[in-house]
């Protein structure tokens, strides 16, 4: 268990007990957000199936909640794979507001280095970017997962979630939302994997800094591209439903 530490004022444990509170954070952010990035990575390959079809689609939908069966009840998988999101969510949000807390309790003087004004730019985008994407994923599970609601002008998406994602990324806002989500999960990703690049000591020289960058710039492109062809696809009529 890790020692409690004053957030307002200086550490009463210390200043070395406050660093390593503090490394001990910045590693569940690492830890869970790896767990993301391989989760989007593999729900933005089944998304692109929609360009198969509909029914493509839903078949690879319907074969994840029987992956492993009978060795698992049905949907067995997905309700592992959702706890684990579930608790690196928590991780994440609890250990990003713990170091929000901190860095507000650390800021009674000002910078004078340009260099740190930036860094403290950088950690509130990733803040107010999360808050952003939190409030995201609670939208895109009530519309996709949990209440299914169809804005879109397919009457008849049913029971099909091909069909409800084709039907609702036909509305020009449906998708805005959605691309503008993924311009903040790129933005997210790119300094959420330099960041934990440097807490896990892989970073140390110019040139892993370097290949830390471009590692970051090609998983928030990749995600993020990768994610919205399928609403833009829609949208513009180029994927259409049955
Ligand atoms: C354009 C972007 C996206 C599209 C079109 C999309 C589409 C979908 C669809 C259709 C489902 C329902 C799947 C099913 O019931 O079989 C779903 C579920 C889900 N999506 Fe997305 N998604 C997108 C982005 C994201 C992002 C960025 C995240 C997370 C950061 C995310 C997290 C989830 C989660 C957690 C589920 C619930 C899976 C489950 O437990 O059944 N999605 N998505």
């Amino acid at each position: 268990m890790v020692p409690p530490v004053a957030t307002n004022t200086l550490p009463r444990t210390g200043p070395a007990s406050a660093r390593r509170t503090t490394v001990f954070l910045k590693m569940v952010m690492a830890v869970s957000g790896a767990l993301f990035v391989l989760y989007v990575l593999l729900h933005m390959y089944g998304n692109l199936k929609i360009f198969s079809g509909v029914e493509a689609f839903d078949h690879y939908a319907e074969s994840l909640r029987t992956l492993l069966t009978p060795i698992l009840p049905v949907g067995g998988v997905l309700w592992l794979l959702r706890a684990l999101l579930i608790v690196s969510v928590v991780a994440h949000v609890w250990a990003a507001a713990q170091l929000w807390r901190r860095a507000n309790g650390a800021r009674s003087n000002r910078y004078f280095a340009k260099e740190a004004a930036r860094a403290a730019l950088t950690s509130k985008a990733m803040r107010w970017g999360g808050i952003a994407l939190l409030l995201f994923v609670i939208w895109h599970l009530l519309q996709f997962t949990i209440v299914k609601f169809n804005v879109g002008p397919d009457a008849a998406a049913g029971n099909s979630v091909g069909a409800l994602v084709i039907s609702s990324f036909q509305v020009w806002w449906v998708a805005l939302i959605y691309l503008l989500a993924m311009i903040a999960l790129g933005m997210h990703l790119y300094h959420g994997v330099f960041s934990a690049s440097q807490t896990l000591g892989w970073s140390t020289t110019a040139k892993a800094r370097a290949r830390a960058r471009a590692t970051a710039t090609v998983i928030a492109l990749v995600v993020a591209v990768g994610f919205i062809l399928p609403p833009l696809a829609i949208l513009f009529g180029i994927v259409k439903g049955n």
